[in-house]
């Protein structure tokens, strides 16, 4: 059996997230996988859709965090408990995670991009890594895994969570709070300093922009449409160098994210053309 083998799951467990996202769990066999990952999702009869996988366990319990916004995610959002899913994955490439410690850690996400960041936030804090969380959402309502993110916040690591109306938290962007953060930082600060991030593709354009600023190390996952998610179909490639979300991502470093025109400015369409990003 490889990653890229469809395995037929039960579903074991559904969290009610919040109005418009579950979190789905079910149990998969063989490679275990490391944040920033991700898993084409099947739902018999409908569609195939890729999903980051927002938990996973030694027992082999993985979860994705599904947001209903079309036909698949929607008849993901009406199964229930012991339905049954297509799984092919892992898939993609992982979150480089430093060989040291002492590294200003920094996680910054808003909606749905919160699912990898999870993961990683999760697997940092087993590995015994401090870090700093930042969450934006539009309103109160759509944030996630609050409980977690307010596990993680003790002795260095810090959770800060911000929304557009200022409904909960900070008023403003998950930038600015970042921007906030780092002020005080010296150049000897931000050269040992990683930022990890993941949402609108404004907002990571945002936040690389900052980084390119501070020269500062960067991540950045990425979502495009995406048909078979192992490199045959070429729907998610980014120009000018045609590197692929689903085989050279969905992770992609500041030296990669510099060179890549698409980047904060085009995505493609089912039909592989290319759309401004507004
Ligand atoms: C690597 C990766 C990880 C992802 N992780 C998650 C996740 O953890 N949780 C989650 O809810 N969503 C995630 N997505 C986005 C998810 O795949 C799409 O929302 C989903 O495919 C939409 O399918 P649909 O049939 O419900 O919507 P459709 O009816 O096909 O489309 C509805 C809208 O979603 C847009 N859309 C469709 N496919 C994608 C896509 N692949 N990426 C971005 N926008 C898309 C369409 O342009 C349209 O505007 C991820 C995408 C990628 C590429
Ligand atoms: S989805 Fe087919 S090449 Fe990436």
């Amino acid at each position: 059996m490889t990653e890229n083998t469809i395995q037929t799951v039960k579903i074991s467990r559904i969290i009610n997230d919040c109005e418009s996202v579950k979190t789905i769990i079910f149990k998969m066999t063989g490679t275990q996988p490391k944040p920033g990952q991700f898993v084409m999702i099947w739902v018999p009869g409908v569609d195939e859709v890729p999903m980051s996988i927002s938990a996973c366990d030694e027992a082999g319990d993985w979860a994705i965090t599904v947001k209903n916004v079309g036909e698949c995610t929607e008849a993901l959002h009406e199964l229930k408990v012991n339905d049954y899913i297509g799984v092919r994955g892992p898939l993609g490439n992982c979150f480089y995670i430093p060989p040291h410690k002492d590294y200003n850690i920094f996680l910054v996400g808003g909606g749905i991009g919160m699912a990898p960041l999870r993961f990683l936030a999760n697997h940092l804090k087993t590995s015994g890594y401090t870090f700093k969380v930042v969450q934006g959402a539009k309103v109160e309502s759509d944030l996630l895994y609050m409980n977690d993110f307010y596990e993680y916040d003790q002795k260095d690591s810090k959770f800060h969570v911000c929304t557009d109306d200022g409904s909960y938290g900070e008023e403003g962007f998950a930038t600015e709070i970042f921007e906030n953060l780092i002020k005080d930082f010296s150049q000897k600060d931000f050269k040992n300093t990683i930022v990890y991030s993941c949402g609108p593709e404004e907002m990571l354009y945002k936040l690389f922009q900052i980084c390119e600023k501070n020269n500062t190390e960067f991540y950045a996952s990425l979502e495009r449409i995406m048909r078979c998610g192992c490199g045959l179909c070429g729907l998610c490639a980014l120009d000018p160098k045609g590197l692929l979300v689903c085989k050279d991502g969905p992770i992609f470093s500041y030296d990669q994210l510099e060179k890549m025109g698409d980047f904060g400015k085009y995505r493609r369409d089912f039909t592989g053309k290319k759309i401004k990003i507004e």
